[in-house]
């Protein structure tokens, strides 16, 4: 296993604490847990493919025969799926103190769309994630008495603009777009809740720090629904200018396990152009935050509107 030595430098012991990962079972939310996992954390790898989340398990075992691991069945591509998911959290694992939320998916079909009639790259990357927060977090929040909520952005975010919810409902925008657009939507989502500004479809949040990463630009297996000849030529190139997915993980595993990591922090890779190496702390973008309270009361009154009034004291 690479890193140990800044692992044990860098990141607190987090024996008795308990992480759940979305996505823990490739690229970079794989990596994430087995550093984590390295520094004694539990985690909880809630994963849709149960034969992929297995073989990971092992590969973790293998590398870090101490690690604490539990599967997880978990779908982030409908809200039936997420609320089955919320339902096991509430019954069986109460307890979590740093969630990892990393699943995502870039450039899908464009016709394919979410149960709810989302487009798939927003319905998964953004409004899914905004839904199992809406459900789940302030019932962690009344749990435990310290939660690091750690939200997976993208540099793409950088060039993107939100004007509107619009941008996230459109499945006519350029496939790139749909993505930056929904990692944008991400950091404006992270800007309200690090801001405590208190969502009206959301409980009263006390005991939430929410941090925003973004990993550079690592060689995973992000890119499988374009055609294999691509992939190669991708990861390739990836693999010659920027990092691996490994190195790319201690972004993650940085914002989640550092001590000195506050409600609020942007982490990120220090080497050139943000796009490989070591994290550090980055400077957050104005337009992370210009529209946020706008755009995520937007996305609540969506919500509502598509799901049924929300009763935000029995959460
Ligand atoms: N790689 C980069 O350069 C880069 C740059 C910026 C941001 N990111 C972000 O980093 C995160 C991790 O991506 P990665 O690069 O590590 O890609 P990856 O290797 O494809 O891993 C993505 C993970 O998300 C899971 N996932 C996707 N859709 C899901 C769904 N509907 N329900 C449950 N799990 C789902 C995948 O599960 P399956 O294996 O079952 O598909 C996989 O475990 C993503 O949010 C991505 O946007 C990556």
């Amino acid at each position: 296993m690479k890193y140990t030595a800044w692992l044990e430098q860098h990141i607190a012991d987090l024996t008795n604490k308990t992480i759940l990962i979305t996505g823990a079972n490739s690229g970079l939310g794989f990596y994430a847990a087995k550093q984590l996992a390295y520094r004694g954390g539990h985690i909880l790898m809630a994963c849709r493919n149960e034969n992929a989340s297995k073989k990971a398990q092992l590969a973790i075992l293998k590398d870090v025969p101490h690690a604490k691991l539990t599967i997880l069945p978990y779908d982030q591509s409908s809200f039936q799926s997420l609320n089955r998911f919320v339902q096991l959290i509430k019954a069986s694992y109460p307890k979590i103190d740093i969630l990892l939320l990393n699943a995502g998916i870039i450039m899908p079909n464009p016709k394919l769309k979410t149960p709810e009639g989302f487009p798939l790259t927003t319905g998964v990357n953004f409004f899914n994630v905004y839904y199992l927060l809406r459900e789940l977090l302030g019932f962690l929040d009344q749990k435990n008495p310290e939660i690091r909520l750690v939200l997976v952005g993208s540099y793409s975010s950088y060039r993107a603009r939100l004007k509107s919810i619009e941008g996230l409902l459109n499945s006519r925008l350029p496939r790139m777009t749909q993505y930056a657009n929904s990692k944008l939507a991400i950091a404006m989502l992270h800007h309200v809740l690090q801001m405590n500004l208190n969502l009206f479809d959301f409980p009263v949040l006390e005991h939430v720090s929410a941090i925003l990463v973004h990993p550079g630009i690592a060689a995973t297996n992000i890119v499988r629904s374009l055609p294999k000849w691509l992939q190669w030529m991708i990861n390739g190139l990836i693999s010659m200018t920027s990092h691996s997915a490994e190195s790319g993980a201690l972004s993650l595993t940085y914002a989640c396990g550092n001590a000195y990591v506050v409600n609020g922090s942007f982490i990120g890779p220090s080497g050139p152009g943000e796009s490989f190496g070591f994290p550090k702390k980055l400077k957050l973008k104005p337009h992370f935050s210009q529209g946020s309270a706008k755009l995520t009361y937007a996305v609540g009154k969506y919500l509502e509107k598509i799901g049924g009034p929300v009763d935000v004291r029995s959460r």
